[in-house]
């Protein structure tokens, strides 16, 4: 029996290696994603029930989980070098130059692509990936190998025999520029929900891909690089008596043992193919999933390569180009100013259409005030535009020699473009705001999508489109008008037949039982996101409690700041807040917790400020701190005097424990806290 179970782990592994392979080295699935997921799940069941069989390389270790605390500092067998950079055709002629005058005459370059991530060392002994570590400083990194096994596309066992016993491979591992969309799309998502402000957003997103992969591989959960989907191109391979002679040729071997090896490299035997190259990449390069900012060209032959030799940090038998930021010229035709559904202002350069890193810029943001300043950018300005992080288009500066002179400089609007009241701007913000929130049409109808959206009061017969039609219409000023809305109302508007009326209604009557933690998000106070109202409903419990809430009260909900209490204090301060809650509720909302919810709630931790530390086993992180919640409990992130006690699951941190004891702060089992809540 036992025998079975090891032979079906050991072919089930085998089987999906091979289709990780097909999938993330050559890029072409051969089964369905669901046929993977089901192979996947059934060898984690197995390895869970005989541990005892679990392989070191099995592929269940790709889906992360393992927490570290501190990455290792190792030092590199070989030092990973740098390279020599060059900008232009004279430099790459220079450099011919003088591999040439090493007596080389009959010769070839290999051309590869530079990609723009975050260079890695593997060290692969017996066929397995043993160790994974970063650059550092050259001599020493951080051994990061639990998060590159996260990393499909790199093997975690070779495949085939011809590989050496022991040899290091190095790459760049990368985001792809995909997934570095998918994840800002979904962080802006979020923020959007919990109603920031372009700025804010912008802060907040990756900055660049070369950042995100950086960022990723240091996350200490490995869970959380699983969840992104990094990548990795291999372009160098190290060790003694390696069996090959040239470099071209280790790559296309390697290639065979299951790396991911770039198809886009070249041999030629001149620097006019070089050039060649550079050429079609300068273009090409964006077509690609993968950020690169130039071409490295390396002598082929290993022996010529030794008898070029190296300098203190780089190889003299390699060099790097570097690409131009991508930039063009154009003009500044005007400034238009956003408002968004928080009434922060946005304003937007219009610039006359130009073609930039394969697509064509229309716009570009401006971001504030201050930048506007800053750049002193004006109407009719030549401008010079560049693709930061080749994704988002920004003014980098002004031609002056092109300005003409009757120009003058911006003036930042005073007052909102939709709804003319005066802007505000605060110290700390570097935005210009209307304030005119109830009133300002973006901003009411902005609020209204919120109000209706899928989290929040679910109404999802009430499209965008149909909210601006019935507030074009006057019929609804506010959200509260939604729930005072009749057929009659609706069949007015354009394309509302007596079936969709019926829907909507019927949508608008099912949304009054939505819950209260759901109705606070639905309401739109400004910095109230899904998570805080859920701790605001659950601290106060109804609406009436937290209307009479003072700033020090909301202070003591965990993980509530002062900017947002203080928002909270002033959107309760307003007589027309008031009154839209007023009228919601007369049509049946519900603003406060049901029977159902209370009866798991209590005070049994109340005026506690208790601190979540290490792995659970029986509930998730997540779960124990809503407990905590619903019991009157603050979750707090670190300990202090105040600390009342520390729920510890396994693997607590030792800085934490030591902490713990010093300030002589009370440690609670996960079994005794459940106990506690009984
Ligand atoms: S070869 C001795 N090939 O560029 C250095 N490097 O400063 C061998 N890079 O740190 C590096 N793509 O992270 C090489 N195809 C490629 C590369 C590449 C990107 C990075 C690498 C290195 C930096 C050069």
């Amino acid at each position: 029996m036992t025998v079975d179970v090891k032979h079906k782990i050991q072919e089930l592994s085998t089987k999906i290696d091979e289709h990780n392979y097909n999938y993330y080295v050559l890029d072409t699935p051969i089964i369905s994603d669901y046929e993977f997921d089901k192979m996947l799940e059934e060898l984690i069941k197995l390895e869970k029930e005989h541990p005892e069989y679990l392989l070191p390389d099995s592929p269940t270790q790709r889906v992360g989980g393992q927490i570290t605390k501190e990455f290792m500092s190792v030092k590199h067998k070989y030092p990973m070098l740098s390279l020599g950079n060059t900008y232009n055709e004279e430099e790459l002629r220079d450099f011919d130059e003088r591999i040439k005058k090493t007596g080389a005459t009959d010769f070839e370059y290999v051309c590869e692509l530079k990609y723009d991530g975050v260079s890695i060392s593997l060290v692969y002994i017996d066929g397995v990936l043993s160790q994974a570590i970063t650059r550092g400083d050259g001599e020493k990194g951080d051994d990061v190998t639990v998060n590159v096994k996260t990393i499909k596309s790199i093997p975690l066992k070779l495949r085939g025999n011809g590989f050496p016993k022991e040899f290091i491979i190095r790459g760049e591992i990368f985001m792809p520029k995909k997934e570095f969309l998918r994840i800002n799309n979904e962080i802006r998502k979020q923020l959007v929900e919990e109603g920031y402000s372009e700025e804010e957003i912008f802060e907040k997103q990756l900055k660049n891909p070369r950042n995100a992969t950086s960022g990723t591989l240091k996350q200490l959960n490995s869970k959380a690089v699983a969840e992104r989907k990094l990548d990795c191109y291999l372009y160098s391979i190290l060790g003694e008596d390696l069996p090959f002679t040239s470099h071209y040729e280790s790559l296309v071997e390697a290639k065979k043992w299951g790396f991911k090896i770039s198809d886009d490299m070249e041999k030629t035997s001149s620097i006019d193919g070089v050039l060649k190259f550079l050429d079609k990449w300068d273009i090409k390069r964006h077509e690609l999933n993968v950020e690169t900012d130039g071409v490295v060209i390396k002598v082929n032959a290993f022996e010529q390569q030794k008898s070029v030799g190296f300098t203190a940090k780089s190889p003299r038998w390699a060099i790097a180009y570097k690409f131009k930021a991508a930039r063009v010229s154009t003009i500044l035709e005007s400034i238009s100013y956003q408002v968004g559904r928080t009434g922060a202002i946005t304003p937007v350069a219009n610039l006359k259409p130009v073609q930039l890193a394969g697509t064509t810029v229309k716009r570009a943001s401006l971001h504030n005030a201050d930048i506007i300043e800053k750049l002193d950018v004006r109407i009719g300005d030549t401008v010079f535009v560049e693709k930061g992080g080749e994704i988002i288009p920004k003014i980098i500066g002004v031609d002056e020699s092109k300005r003409h002179v009757q120009s003058h400089e911006v003036k930042y609007i005073t007052h909102c473009p939709e709804c003319h009241a005066e802007l505000i701007r605060s110290e700390e913000e570097a935005n210009h705001y209307c304030p005119n929130e109830l009133v300002c049409p973006p901003q009411v109808k902005g609020k209204m999508e919120h109000f209706v959206s899928r989290k929040a009061m679910d109404i999802d017969s009430l499209g965008a489109e149909t909210i601006a039609q019935l507030y074009d219409a006057g019929l609804i000023k506010n959200i509260s008008d939604i729930y005072y809305l009749n057929k009659q109302d609706l069949l007015k508007i354009d394309r509302m037949a007596e079936k969709s009326a019926n829907n909507l209604i019927a949508g608008i009557e099912a949304s009054k039982k939505v819950p209260f933690e759901r109705v606070l998000f639905a309401i739109g106070i400004r910095h109230i996101g899904e998570t805080t109202a859920k701790k605001l409903a659950f601290y106060f419990k109804n609406i009436e409690s937290l209307k009479n809430a003072t700033l020090e009260q909301l202070l003591e909900v965990g993980d509530i700041g002062e900017k947002t209490a203080q928002t909270i204090v002033e959107y309760f301060s307003e007589i027309r807040s008031l009154e839209i809650i007023q009228k919601l509720k007369q049509a049946g909302l519900q603003f406060e917790l049901s029977d159902e919810q209370l009866v798991n709630t209590s005070d049994k931790l109340k005026d506690l400020s208790i601190v979540v530390s290490g792995v659970f086993t029986k509930f998730s992180r997540d779960e124990i701190k809503k407990m905590i919640e619903q019991n009157g409990g603050k979750n707090v992130g670190s300990i202090s005097g105040k600390t009342s006690f520390i729920l510890a699951g396994e693997n607590m941190g030792p800085e934490k424990l030591k902490k713990a004891e010093k300030l002589g702060v009370k440690i609670v089992s996960e079994t005794e806290f459940i106990k506690m809540m009984e």
